[in-house]
C-alpha cells in the first residue's frame, strides 16, 4: 500500500512549534478554551498562562516523576513570565487518585493562600491532570484550571473536556465534578521522555477517533503510524485530530447526556480487563481498551451489524503497532466469561439483564447501543476465551 503523504500539522498550517502552536478551540460558551499543541510548549506556558489568566498566581501540581523531568522549565518559564508559583508533589501512580492524596493538595492550595482567580497547573498524566482538576473545582468552589499533559493519553484525552475526580472502593472515577480547564498546553517533545510502551498504550486512544467516526484518520494511521511513533509533524497532526475530534464530542455533549458516551468505545470490555489485573501494570489503560475495541468489533460482527472484514482490520492495524489484541495476551490469566460479565455489569448500568455498549457498523461507525442482552456478551466472552 502507497503511504499518503504527512499533511500539514493542521488545518491552519500552523508550525506545531512554541511560537506557532496549533490551535484547538474547544467551544463551550463562556467557559470556551484552547487547546495549544506544539513542540517546547512548556518553555512558553508562563507568558500563554499571563495571557489567559492575567495576575493569576499559580499552584503546580505534579507527580514525583514528572517533576524530575519538567518541573524546571515550567518554573523557569513561570518565573519568567513573572508569575508567582508554588509546586505540590503528589506520589505517582492511579493510587494518588484518593481522598488522602486529594485532602493534602487541597490544603496545600488553601494554605497557600490561592484565591478563586488564581490556577491550579496540572502537570503530568492522567492521574494528576484528574486530581488537580478535582481540586480545582472545589476549593473555593471553583479556582481557574490549566492542563500541561505529558502522557499522549492525557493529551487526546483526559485533559481536555472537564471530566475530573477520584477513585474510591466501589470502583474508579466515582467521585468527581465535571470542571473545564482555562487552557490545554500539549507539549509534543515531553513525550519523548515516555516509554515505548505508553506512549504506545496512549496511542490506542488516537486510534479511538478514528474508529469512532471519522474512517479516513483510521486509514491515515494505519500508513503512517510509524511517523507518529516517531515523532515530528505526523504526530503533531494524529494529537491535533484527536483533540478536535474529542473537542467536537464535547461541545455537543459536554455532560455525557448523548454522544459522549462513544468515547467509551473499548471501555466496557477494557474496564473489565483492567478490573480483572487489579488496575495493576500488568495490563495498562490503553492496552486495555485496545483489547475491548478489537471485541467491541468482533462483538458486533458476532451480532451481525457488520462483516469480518473491518474487525480483522482493526485487529492487524493494533498487532502491527505491538498493542495487544487477544485476551490470552493479558498476563496472569483472567476470570471465565461469567466473572468478566458480572464486572461489566459492575461497572455499566444493567437494566433488566441488558447493557449498555458502544457498537459499531464499520470502522469510523460507532454508535450506543442500549439493550446489548447479557447473555450474548457471556457466550461471546466465553468463545474468545476458548479462541485465546
Ligand atoms: N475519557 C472520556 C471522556 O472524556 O468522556
Amino acid at each position: 500500500m502507497t503511504p499518503t503523504p504527512v499533511p500539514p500539522a493542521s488545518a491552519t498550517a500552523a508550525a506545531g512549534t512554541a511560537d506557532d502552536p496549533v490551535r484547538v478551540p474547544v467551544a463551550l460558551g463562556d467557559r470556551s478554551y484552547d487547546i495549544l499543541i506544539g513542540a517546547g510548549l512548556i518553555g512558553a506556558a508562563g507568558g500563554l498562562i499571563a495571557g489567559v489568566l492575567p495576575k493569576a498566581r499559580v499552584c503546580v501540581v505534579t507527580d514525583a516523576t514528572v517533576a524530575g523531568r519538567h518541573l524546571d522549565a515550567l518554573d523557569a518559564s513561570l518565573a519568567e513570565a513573572g508569575i508567582s508559583a508554588s509546586a505540590v508533589i503528589i506520589p505517582p501512580g492511579e493510587g494518588s487518585k484518593s481522598f488522602d492524596v486529594l485532602e493534602q493538595v487541597v490544603d496545600q492550595v488553601i494554605g497557600g493562600r490561592f484565591e478563586r482567580g488564581d490556577a491550579v497547573v496540572a502537570l503530568g498524566g492522567g492521574v494528576v491532570g484528574d486530581l488537580s482538576g478535582f481540586a480545582a473545582g472545589i476549593v473555593r468552589r471553583g479556582m481557574r484550571f490549566v492542563q500541561v499533559p505529558t502522557s499522549l493519553l492525557a493529551q487526546v484525552d483526559s485533559s481536555v473536556g472537564g471530566k475530573t475526580g477520584i477513585n474510591v472502593s466501589h470502583g474508579k472515577n466515582l467521585v468527581g465534578v465535571f470542571h473545564q480547564p482555562d487552557l490545554v498546553l500539549a507539549d509534543t517533545d515531553v513525550l519523548d521522555t515516555l516509554s515505548e510502551r505508553h506512549f504506545r498504550a496512549g496511542y490506542a486512544e488516537v486510534a479511538k477517533y478514528g474508529l469512532i467516526d471519522d474512517a479516513p484518520f483510521f486509514a491515515w494511521l494505519e500508513d503512517n503510524w510509524p511517523a507518529v511513533f516517531a515523532g515530528g509533524p505526523a504526530r503533531t497532526h494524529a494529537i491535533a485530530t484527536s483533540c478536535r475530534s474529542k473537542a467536537a464530542i464535547v461541545a455537543r455533549d459536554e455532560k455525557e447526556t448523548g454522544d459522549r458516551a462513544l468515547l467509551n468505545l473499548g471501555h466496557t470490555f477494557g474496564h473489565a480487563l483492567e478490573a480483572a489485573t487489579a488496575y495493576s501494570d500488568r495490563l495498562v489503560h490503553g492496552e486495555a481498551i485496545a483489547i475491548g475495541m478489537v471485541l467491541a468489533h468482533d462483538f458486533s460482527v458476532r451480532m451481525n451489524l457488520m462483516g469480518p472484514e473491518d474487525a480483522a482490520r482493526v485487529r492487524r492495524h493494533f498487532d502491527a503497532v505491538g498493542l495487544p489484541t487477544r485476551l490470552d495476551q493479558v498476563p496472569g490469566g483472567l476470570p471465565d466469561a461469567g466473572g468478566l460479565l458480572a464486572l461489566i455489569a459492575q461497572d455499566k448500568k444493567v437494566s433488566r439483564g441488558a447493557l449498555t455498549f458502544i457498537l459499531t457498523r464499520g470502522i469510523g461507525q460507532s454508535f450506543i447501543a442500549k439493550d446489548v442482552p447479557g447473555e450474548a456478551v457471556k457466550s461471546f466472552l466465553a468463545d474468545e476465551l476458548a479462541a485465546g
